[in-house]
Formats: structure tokens, sequence, C-alpha cells
């Protein structure tokens, strides 16, 4: 088993930007680690949730909470259940794969009367739900925009899917101006350049980060409370997946949003979480405060995860600390 030294935590923690005067993420306000801390009001409350897949356990009785306004971060390997988790709170699981345990998503943060088990409640109910106040973002967004379809069309159509009047010019709805404007607006809201211009393009005349925050625009426009993102920039380089973690915490702050933030990798949910949980083979091995978590990891995968954590600085050639034989032959010239 990989046992690190004081100082090499230290300095895979420097590496993550925790070095005093550096520290560039936001912790959580609170240090509880319990979820079900009634004391404290959730947003969604996740509890004992079990996933299997044809009977093939992938998540064993996790629990975890996530406050308003709060990025809580999942992290852990590939398989750990980190997906799963995330298509369970939205009720998207592949037919044959069974979700047990109790998710509460409460509407209203201050009160648990508007509280729902996302894992129970009727498919309508969910389907109001997905889109509207819980959102998500995947990896690669290319798979989830529509390539025959004009952006500015496909943010529309998120909007109307949950618009009272669900189409144009009826009762209730919005007229086509409007709907156009609303477009613009959220396209400007995740920076998009010239709008305007770009309103009526395919998805295949964007840059991948510029989809993605075709994506992030689609998925915030009905004003989300949770925003769920599934390895949001894995498929970015990393300049622009710095640019994509700059919008989301910005538009995190601004819209008072809670997060759950799912990356392999540790060093990018380190720049976007107040908390974190860490997986491995379905379970949740520690969670608390990121910066807890980061500088004092209580368990050795976590240390692990931390000592392997390649960052913006570290170089593609070098081999990640894991990767490392446990010594290096001196060599002879
Ligand atoms: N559709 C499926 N059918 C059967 N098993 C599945 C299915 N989807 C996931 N699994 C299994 O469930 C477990 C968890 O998978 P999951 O996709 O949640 O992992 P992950 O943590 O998101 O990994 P990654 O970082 O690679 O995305 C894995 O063992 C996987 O093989
Ligand atoms: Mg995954």
């Amino acid at each position: 088993m990989l046992s690190l030294s004081d100082s090499a935590l230290a300095c895979a923690s420097a590496s993550l930007g925790l070095a005093p005067g550096r520290v560039s993420i936001r912790y959580a306000r609170r240090v509880s680690l319990a979820p079900q801390d009634d004391s404290f009001p959730q947003l969604l409350s996740v509890q004992d949730l079990c996933i299997s897949f044809s009977a093939r356990p992938a998540v064993r009785g996790i629990c975890f909470g996530i406050a308003p306004g709060e990025t809580l971060g999942l992290v852990g390997e590939s398989g750990s259940g980190k997906s799963a988790t995330a298509l369970a709170l939205l009720r998207l699981l592949p037919p044959g794969a069974t979700a047990g345990g109790s998710a509460r998503l409460a509407l209203s943060a201050d009160t648990a009367d508007g509280a729902d088990d996302l894992l129970r409640l009727p498919e309508e109910a969910v389907r109001r739900h997905r889109g509207a106040s819980i959102a998500m973002i995947f990896q690669e967004p290319m798979t989830a925009l529509n390539p025959v379809m004009t952006v500015g069309r496909q943010i529309g159509e998120a909007l109307l899917a949950h618009a009272p009047g669900r189409s144009l010019f009826v009762r209730g709805g919005i007229s086509r101006r409007q709907l156009r404007e609303r477009v613009l607006r959220a396209m400007r809201e995740v920076a998009l350049a010239d709008p305007e211009r770009r309103i009526d393009d395919y998805p295949h005349q964007f840059s991948g980060g510029q989809r993605q925050r075709i994506m992030i625009a689609m998925a915030l426009i009905n004003k989300p409370r949770l925003l769920i993102a599934d390895e949001p920039t894995t498929a970015l380089d990393v300049t622009v997946q710095a640019q994509i973690l700059d919008l989301l915490r910005g538009l995190k702050r601004e819209h008072h949003l809670s997060m759950l933030f799912i990356s392999h990798d540790l060093a990018v949910v380190a720049q976007v979480a107040d908390r974190l949980a860490v997986m491995r083979r379905g379970e949740i091995v520690e969670q608390g405060e990121a910066r807890q978590v980061l500088t004092r990891p209580r368990h050795e995968y976590t240390r692990q995860l931390l000592a392997s954590a390649a960052t913006m600085n570290t170089a593609r050639d070098r081999p990640l600390a894991t990767m490392l034989p446990a010594a290096s032959p001196r060599r002879v010239s």
C-alpha cells in the first residue's frame, strides 16, 4: 500500500493550489460531515443510496447532502459509481438497473415541507424536475446536442420544454421575439462571443469549449436549483477547461446554484468544490470540507488520489506519482 510522507502530501496539496496565499477554492461554510444533520437545511439529501445493474451492486449505501449554493465535488477512480449516482438522481438509469435508499430534494430551502424523494416520485413529476429544478451537463457536449438543429433553436427548446404554455404564440406562452431575446441573453450569460451572429449556427460550427458553453446555457435557462455536472471539462484542453471552470464558478455564485460536480480528477474538483466526497468501488470512503480533505485526508485512498493528481502545472510528459516505480535504479552512464 502506498504511504505518503507529510512532505509529499504537502507537495501534492501545494500543487493543487493550496499553498498559503494561493488558495483558489471557496471553502464550505460548515465543517459537518453528516449530510443527515437536520439542523442545516439541505437542498439535496441522499441517504443510503444503493444502485445495482442486473443485480450487480455498483453503489453501496452512500450518503451525502448538498446545501443551497454549495458545490459538492464527487471524485473517484473510473468505475467507482459517480455517473451511476448522478443518473439515479435524475432517474435516468437504464432498464435493469435498480436504485434504493432516498434522495430528497427540498424545493423550499427553509423548511422540510417541500422535500421530495427523487427515487420515488412518479415519472411525470421527475420529468418536470429534469431540466427545470435539476439540470445536468455531461462530458461530451456534441453527443447531447442535436447536430441538425441550430444552437439557438436548441436553447429555445430547453426553455419551452418547461414554459407554462409549452409552445410559441399560445396563451401563457412567449412570442418568437421574446424567445429569441431569452436565447441571446442565455448565450451572453455564458460568454459566447457574438451571439447575434452565432444563434443560427449548428453545433459542428463551434469549438469544444463553445459547445460546452451552449450546454451550460441550456442547462441554466430554466434557472435550476441544482446543477449536476458529470466530467464537464474532461474532453477539453487545459486552457479551455480553466475557462469553463471559471464560468461555472461565476454562474454558481450569481444564481446561488447548488452543484454536484463529478470528476475523476481531484485537481479539477479542487477548483470548484466547497466540500468533497471521495468514492471508491461504490462507496464514499471520505467526505468533508474541501480544504480539510485536500490538506488533511483521513483515508489512504484519498492520499493516493492526491499524490497522483495532475495539475494545470503538471508537465504532460511527467509520469504521475502513483505510476512511478518504488525506487528508480540510478542511471549508470
Ligand atoms: N449500463 C450499465 N450496465 C451495467 N453496468 C454498468 C452500467 N453503467 C455502469 N455500470 C457499472 O457500474 C459501475 C459504476 O459505473 P459508473 O459509470 O458510475 O462509474 P464512474 O465512476 O462514473 O466512472 P468514470 O470515471 O469512468 O466515468 C461500474 O462498475 C460499471 O461497470
Ligand atoms: Mg462517469
